[in-house]
């Protein structure tokens, strides 16, 4: 996907299937490696940052099926500890999952490096702490990170500084292969978090404490291979609901967990949105304008920084929202790369320091880049609302993580198209 072209001022109407979550599916493919043994993977999402979590895991010895059905079958019986292709591994963030689910298999791990998207530093330094707290030493060779557990892994207590979610899914992996009890303090509790306990869990791990601040592994168990369905997409579905209400309309999510989206539909109720809410839906109606509001990122249950540059859009729509928005960035210190490129469609925006201000104003069409993800499908939100032709190139980052973007949309009725 290298071009999306939007015409917009079209309304949106109709239903959107929701398909697996990326950040839950990414770590437990690789949490998959601790087994050794085949896992069935359902609603495992066709984005790209998957299809290459797939490519490294074939690359270190794993068999891959795609059944009929959808389902993927990863079989991890021959997976070796090589390094894997800094090529690969260094577009994903996801590759440092290698790290925890090969320390836990092997005693040893080694990556070239991680990517994802470009919010500055991206420090990895809670892992690593977290890892020496269970017996691993690190090394460097040839410019990759190397870990060792000569002595083997031996439970700990560990005190994350923030919620990290990366942090604590690798431990979380490390963990269930140490000797003993480990307790993971200030631990992340995302939903994606939740999921890989639960994967875990069904491959034999004991964690107590999943979805709180505090997770307890009792390690050392033997795993085995399972079957596990990838729960839906909160920020997918968090996404389409804020195209709905960018270009106006009435449009349900299926196949969702509402409760996962809890801080974002509270801020579309304060804006004005109508929601119903079902046990596996969420349908929308867009008011004829909504108000601005202020928005503050954080870690799980707080706003999801994920959604921010997606509701930012809504805040600079003129011709649909009143007000001055406002969105506190208090995960990524660097995440207000898009703001940018929505200022050429005609946006008027104010950062300073984790603060960016949004003052409606007329959009016009133009062509964007996309910085990074949701920064791509920000840009894209807003330019549903405009009429006329948008184009946003460097669109393989919205592949990243948007699986069918096109087909998706257009079943909404939008005049978008992928190109490459
Ligand atoms: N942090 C540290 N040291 C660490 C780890 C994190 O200082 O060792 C800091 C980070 O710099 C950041 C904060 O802690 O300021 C949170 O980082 P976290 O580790 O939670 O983020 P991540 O695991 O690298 C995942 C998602 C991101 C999402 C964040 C926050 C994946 C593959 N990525 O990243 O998703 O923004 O959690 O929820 O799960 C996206 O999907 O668009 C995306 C960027």
């Amino acid at each position: 996907m290298n071009k999306i072209v939007v015409n917009g001022g079209k309304k949106l109407y109709g239903e959107v299937e929701i398909g697996g979550s990326k950040n839950a599916a990414l770590p437990m493919l690789f949490a998959g490696i601790l087994t050794g043994e085949a896992c069935v993977f359902s609603h495992l999402p066709r984005v790209s940052d998957v299809l290459l979590t797939l490519e490294i895991l074939r690359s270190l010895g794993a068999r891959i099926r795609f059944a009929p059905g959808g389902d993927v079958l990863v079989d991890y019986s021959l997976v070796r500890p090589a390094l894997p292709s800094l090529v690969h591994t260094g577009a994903i963030r996801g590759s440092v999952y290698l790290l925890g689910a090969m320390l836990g298999r092997f005693g040893r791990a080694k990556l070239g490096g991680a990517g994802g998207c470009d919010f500055g530093s991206r420090p990895i330094d809670q892992h690593l702490m977290g890892f020496e707290g269970l017996g691993a030493i690190e090394y460097a060779e040839n410019g990759a990170l190397c870990l060792t557990a000569p002595r083997g892994l031996c439970g700990a207590n560990i005190s994350l500084k923030m919620p990290s979610v990366g942090a604590t899914a690798n431990l979380l992996m490390a963990a269930t292969a140490a000797s003993g009890k480990t307790v993971i303090r200030n631990a992340a509790a995302e939903p994606h978090v939740v999921a890989l306990c639960e994967f875990l869990t069904a491959c034999g791990a004991r964690i107590e404490g999943q979805g709180s601040d505090t997770l307890t592994v009792f390690g050392g168990r033997p795993l085995h291979g399972c079957r596990c369905t990838v729960i839906p997409d909160m920020i997918e579905a968090g996404t389409y609901l804020c195209a709905a209400m960018a270009a106006g309309g009435r449009v349900t999510v299926r196949n969702v967990v509402p409760s996962h989206l809890g801080a974002a539909l509270d801020v579309f109720r304060d804006m004005g949105a109508s929601l119903t809410v079902g046990k596996t839906y969420i349908t929308i109606k867009a008011p004829a304008r909504y108000r601005a509001v202020d928005v503050t990122t954080g870690p799980y249950p707080a706003f999801p920084t994920d959604l921010h540059p997606q509701f930012a859009a809504l805040f600079t729509i003129g011709h649909r929202t009143t007000g001055t928005g406002r969105v506190f960035e208090r995960v990524w210190q660097e995440r207000f790369r898009y703001t940018e490129e929505l200022s050429r469609l005609g946006a008027h925006v104010k950062i300073k320091g984790e603060c960016a201000t949004f003052s409606p104003c007329p959009l016009h069409p133009a062509t964007l880049r996309s910085p990074d993800l949701r920064g791509g499908v920000a840009l894209v939100i807003a330019a549903l609302s405009v009429v006329g032709r948008t184009e946003i190139t460097n669109a393989a980052t919205v592949g990243r993580g948007y699986e069918h973007f096109e087909s998706k949309l257009r079943g909404l009725g939008a005049d978008v198209r992928v190109f490459g």
